[in-house]
């Protein structure tokens, strides 16, 4: 058995950090004696510049037939024209729909040696652990009308917000499921007090919360979440809500853990792969930082964590999973730290690329423990 994994580095700062990402994905697969089909891509930007489009169809195909997708980002100045018919961003949201990646897992874990890295006080954010699921392939991003129009002389624009219950029920279920395994506790963010879309997926929480009776469970209007977070982030556990809420409140949620560069996400599918678990696409959560691509200087933590990910949501090699986190949690607490994070008197400021070997020496140490 082998398994396909297809790479977009994308553009920026993606194809350092992949690179290392990469790196770390091939030992692991070489530890384990689990054979892995490394398959490329160009995406986003770059793609538009060598194809004309941020996504070519054989690129889709090669997703679809793969086990799992890692990605670095998309986008940059050059291909930021709000008018122009071919944005990277597109591609994103291309694969998010084409694959059913219906939900988007967003942990977000203080490290304690990188307290000092958040802008808010330590007594806060010491020790939250939380897990963001938010629902990626529905809702604003996707309702159709979505276009600008001319009405009476005037330029009017429509967006849609639609959902169907079995799109709410799916992604509460995987909410709840990762809440069991975890501090059994789930919030559900909406705004019930003033959308349909929101009454219903409130009404369809409460059906679903009556499946999993051992997690508690609670309902909490988007606004107040946005404070409670950064007022008593530990008191949060797991966190679900719809696609627009789930991508503001994971911008405010990385925060809590000082750099974006440090944290990881997965986009789960609904088609099962042939390692007997869901299909899913890796990314880190920050952005292409086109100020500091090609220097060396991005962290690459971020890209090797959603390796870690990738290893456990789609291939189920929980051990070699695990093993990634540790050795990415023992070279901070060894001090070394990439531009980004770099605090505190007793640190060693290392390049991207010296960064991802150092975990990966710490890899084999572990390993060989
Ligand atoms: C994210 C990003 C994307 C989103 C953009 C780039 C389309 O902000 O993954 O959070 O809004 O989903
Ligand atoms: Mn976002």
């Amino acid at each position: 058995m082998s398994y396909k994994i297809q790479v977009f580095k994308g553009d920026g700062i993606g194809p350092e950090v992949i690179g290392e990402a990469l790196q770390v994905l091939k030992l692991a697969a070489r530890r384990s004696g689990v054979v892995m089909e490394f398959r490329e891509a160009p995406l986003g930007g770059h793609s538009i510049d060598l194809h004309g489009t941020p996504l070519t169809d054989e690129a889709l195909k090669q997703a679809q037939e793969s086990e799992a997708i890692l990605l670095g980002a998309v986008g940059g100045p050059k291909w930021d024209n709000p008018k122009s018919e071919q944005r990277p961003e597109q591609a994103l949201l291309r694969l998010r729909k084409e694959l059913g990646l219906f939900a988007n897992v967003r942990p977000v874990r203080v490290i304690k040696e990188l307290v000092a890295a958040s802008p808010l006080k330590a007594e806060v954010v010491t020790g939250v652990d939380l897990m963001v699921i938010r629902e990626l392939t529905g809702g604003l991003y996707y309702g159709k009308p979505s276009e600008r129009r001319q009405v009476n002389g005037q330029r009017e624009a429509v967006d849609t917000c639609l959902y169907s219950e079995e799109e709410i029920r799916r992604v509460l279920r995987f909410a709840f499921e990762l809440a069991r395994e975890r501090r059994r506790r789930l919030v559900s963010v909406d705004k019930a007090n003033v959308l349909s879309c929101s009454r219903l997926w409130r009404e369809i929480a409460l059906e679903v919360s009556a499946e999993f009776k051992d997690v508690s469970f609670e309902s909490q209007l988007v606004d107040s979440m946005a404070m409670h977070l950064l007022r008593r982030p530990r008191d949060f556990d797991v966190i679900v809500t719809e696609n627009m809420f789930g991508d503001i409140l994971t911008d405010e949620a990385a925060l809590l853990a000082g750099s974006l560069g440090l944290l990881p996400s997965a986009s789960i599918g609904t088609e099962f792969n042939n390692a007997g678990f869901r299909m899913g696409l890796f990314e880190p959560i920050h952005g292409t930082a086109p100020d500091i691509a090609g220097r060396d200087e991005a962290n690459p933590l971020g890209a090797i964590m959603s390796v870690a990910l990738l290893l456990e949501y789609s291939l189920g090699m929980h051990a070699e999973a695990e093993l990634v986190r540790n050795a990415v949690e023992l070279v901070l607490r060894d001090g070394y730290r990439t531009r980004d994070i770099n605090v505190g008197p007793a640190t060693t400021l290392v390049s991207c690329s010296a960064m991802g070997r150092l975990v990966r020496e710490r890899i084999e140490l572990l390993g060989a423990e």
